[in-house]
C-alpha cells in the first residue's frame, strides 16, 4: 500500500503525485521506474520516478492522462491509498562526466528527462535542456529544469512561448552553430524520439532513448515490452528502459504501442460513463 501525500495538476491533463515509499525512495537512481496498481482489479501501470525523498520516505511521479488507469489515477486524492506499488525498477541512467550533454523532453517526457538532467549536472557534466510542448499551457517543469540546466531552450509547437516549432529544430540549429555535443538525451513520444535520433544519426552524437513500451510483469518472463534494438530482441524492463537511440527499431515500437488501441478505448469509454453515473 502506499499513500498519496500531495497532489498538483501541472496542466490541463498532467498530474505530479508525490506518493509515501520510503523503501524505493531510499534505492532509486536517475531513470528507474514503478509499477503502480490502484486496487485490487487495476492493471499495473509503469511510471518514471521523477524525484525522491529519502528523508520523507517519497517519490514524486509526473503522469498524463492517456486512458483508463491514468484517469483513475487523476481522480484520486491527497490522503487515499493504492494498492501496490513495486520498485525502482529498471537501469538506472549511466551517470558520468561525458562533457556537454543536451538533455531533450517533449510533453510528459519533460518530467522523465529532469532526473537525468540533475543527475548529469550533479556528474559535472555542462547540460543544455530543450524543453517543448503543443502550446504554452502543456509546458511542464520549466523552473525545475532551469536549475539543473546550465542553458534551457523552451520550444511550443504553435510559438506561443519560447521558440515557435519543434525540439528537433532548436537541436538541428544547436548542432549548426557548431557547438560540441558529446551525448544527447532524447526523451518523449515515439514520432519525436524517432525523429531526434534521425538528427543525431549524421553527426554520429551518441542519443539515448527512454522507451515506453507496454509492460506487463516489468520482470523480464512476459515479453510484453520486447523491442527490437541493433537486430537483437530486448525487454525494455529488464534490459532499458534507456537504449541507444541509433539502434532502436521504432517502426516496431510504435506498432506494438498500438497493439491493444481498441480495447483501450473501449475501456475508458466505460470507465468515463461510470464515472458520468450512466
Ligand atoms: P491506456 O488507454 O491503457 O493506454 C494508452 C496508451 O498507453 C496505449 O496505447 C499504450 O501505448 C500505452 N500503455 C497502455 N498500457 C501500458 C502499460 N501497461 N505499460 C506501458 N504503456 C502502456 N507515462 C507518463 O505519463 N509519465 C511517466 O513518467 C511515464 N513513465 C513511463 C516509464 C516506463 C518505463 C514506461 C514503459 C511507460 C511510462 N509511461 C509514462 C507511460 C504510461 O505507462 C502509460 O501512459 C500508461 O500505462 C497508460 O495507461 P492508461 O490505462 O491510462 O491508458
Ligand atoms: Fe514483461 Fe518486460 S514487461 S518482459
Ligand atoms: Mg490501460
Amino acid at each position: 500500500m502506499s499513500r498519496i501525500i500531495e497532489k498538483q495538476d501541472l496542466s490541463e491533463n498532467v498530474v505530479r503525485m508525490v506518493l509515501d515509499a520510503p523503501a524505493i525512495a531510499k534505492k532509486r537512481r536517475a531513470g528507474q521506474f514503478i509499477i503502480l496498481k490502484i486496487d485490487e482489479k487495476g492493471e499495473r501501470v509503469p511510471l518514471t520516478i521523477v524525484d525522491s525523498d529519502e528523508q520523507k520516505g517519497t517519490i514524486t511521479i509526473i503522469f498524463q492522462v492517456v486512458g483508463k488507469t491514468t484517469a483513475a489515477l487523476a481522480k484520486m486524492k491527497a490522503g487515499e491509498a493504492l494498492m501496490d506499488l513495486q520498485g525502482p525498477l529498471g537501469n538506472p541512467t549511466e551517470i558520468e562526466n561525458f562533457g556537454h550533454v543536451v538533455c531533450i523532453g517533449g510533453g510528459v517526457g519533460v518530467g522523465v528527462v529532469y532526473p537525468l538532467a540533475a543527475a548529469l549536472k550533479k556528474a559535472g557534466n555542462r547540460v543544455t535542456s530543450i524543453i517543448g510542448a503543443r502550446n504554452k499551457s502543456l509546458l511542464i517543469l520549466e523552473e525545475e529544469m532551469k536549475k539543473v540546466s546550465d542553458k534551457l531552450i523552451v520550444a511550443t509547437d504553435d510559438g506561443s512561448y519560447g521558440f515557435h516549432g519543434f525540439v528537433s529544430a532548436v537541436l538541428q540549429n544547436l548542432i549548426d552553430s557548431k557547438e560540441k555535443i558529446d551525448r544527447v538525451y532524447a526523451i518523449g513520444p515515439v514520432p519525436m524520439m524517432r525523429v531526434l535520433c534521425d538528427v543525431t544519426k549524421p553527426y554520429t552524437i551518441p542519443t539515448i532513448v527512454s522507451l515506453n513500451s507496454i509492460m506487463v510483469d516489468a520482470t523480464g518472463m512476459c515479453g510484453a515490452c520486447r523491442v527490437a534494438v541493433g537486430g537483437q530482441t530486448k525487454f525494455t524492463c529488464v534490459d532499458g528502459p534507456e537504449f541507444d537511440g541509433h539502434q532502436v527499431d521504432f517502426a516496431q515500437l510504435t506498432n506494438r504501442l498500438r497493439m491493444y488501441c481498441t480495447q483501450e478505448k473501449e475501456a475508458f469509454e466505460a470507465h468515463r460513463c461510470q464515472c458520468h453515473g450512466k
